[in-house]
């Protein structure tokens, strides 16, 4: 086995917390025949808990077990393109996110870059995509441009992974209407829980009004600091509340994850033998498994 497929057990997850045993999620079997993508969303209207390190992260660990992925950098800031080594903000309106978008006629397979992980590619974004907020809302059918601008790509890719701002506005509507799955990254912190619920609403309303399919697959608890005892506190009252609902795979605090958006990769490249590359590897098995991603 090489030592990108190694599977570490040690890395933190909420059985081990709760002492018990933790499940191992087996490498899964490679894919033959791509396409019909999943279209996963990475939500949480909180800012800062880990949303773009995710995408990219998990984005990168699929791409390792041979998915085709793409990530859609559907947040203004850009994060995610310069995360991995594109600042999106030089780029001109046609190559970005918002062209596609905007543009039933774009050909988006053209705008699309390669990373530096091969299989991972994305589509990058700049603060031009802010400015659809407002046309969005006022435009008949304007909560399915999105879903619209990844149809053709569902044959190509294995999975799409959507990294939402912050904000719960018209697109991230859009990023819920053309996802099938929701990840909702939640920073173990006082108040998560509040947020959490908050958040929940939103997505049932999303559910119950523009797109039935929507499933919540999971919370992913994030920088965690399992020497802090009010992290520990509220994950568990969160895995009391929710018990299917969060991952079992933990993703811990530390400084690798900054270092990583310094350079521009992810960690899995940059850090391939860390704690922090290893439990995203975990996360993208573990997510095949629940059957988030084929
Ligand atoms: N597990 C971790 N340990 C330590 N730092 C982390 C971890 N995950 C993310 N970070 C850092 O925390 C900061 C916020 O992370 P990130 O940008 O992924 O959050 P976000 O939810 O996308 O934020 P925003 O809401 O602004 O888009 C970044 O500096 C990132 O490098
Ligand atoms: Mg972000």
């Amino acid at each position: 086995m090489s030592a990108k497929s190694t599977i570490r057990e040690e890395i933190s997850t909420t059985s081990t917390l709760l002492g018990k045993t933790a499940k191992s999620f087996a490498v899964p079997a490679t894919i033959s025949e791509h396409g019909n993508a999943k279209v996963v969303a990475i939500f949480n209207q909180k800012g800062g808990v880990g949303k773009t390190t995710t995408t990219i992260n998990l984005g990168a660990s699929l791409a390792e077990l041979g998915r085709r992925v793409l990530l859609v950098d559907f947040d203004p800031q850009g994060g995610l393109s310069l995360g991995l080594g594109v600042n999106a903000h030089s780029l001109p309106l046609e190559q970005t996110v918002y062209y596609a978008l905007m543009t039933p006629t774009a050909s988006v397979e053209t705008i699309i870059l390669k990373s530096s992980v091969p299989g991972l590619d994305f589509l990058p974004a700049n603060r031009d995509l802010g400015t659809a907020e407002t046309t969005l809302g006022a435009e008949i059918g304007g909560q399915q441009y999105l879903k619209r601008a990844l149809t053709s790509l569902r044959d190509y890719y294995d999975v799409i992974l959507i990294d939402c701002q912050p904000t719960m506005g018209q697109l991230t509507i859009n990023a819920l209407v053309a996802a099938d799955e929701v990840i909702v990254p939640l920073q173990c912190e006082y108040f998560a829980l509040h947020g959490f619920i908050e958040l929940k609403g939103n997505l049932d309303k999303v559910k119950n009004f523009l797109n039935p399919n929507l499933r919540l697959i999971g919370i992913l608890a994030t920088m965690y600091d399992k020497k802090t005892s009010h992290n520990r506190q509220v994950l568990e009252r969160i895995l009391e509340q929710f018990p299917d609902d969060v991952f079992e795979t933990i993703i811990a605090k530390t400084i690798r994850f900054p270092e990583t958006t310094v350079v521009g990769e992810p960690i899995t490249t940059y850090a391939s033998s860390s704690d922090g590359a290893a439990s995203y590897r975990r996360l993208a098995r573990e997510l095949v498994a629940r059957g988030g991603a084929r």
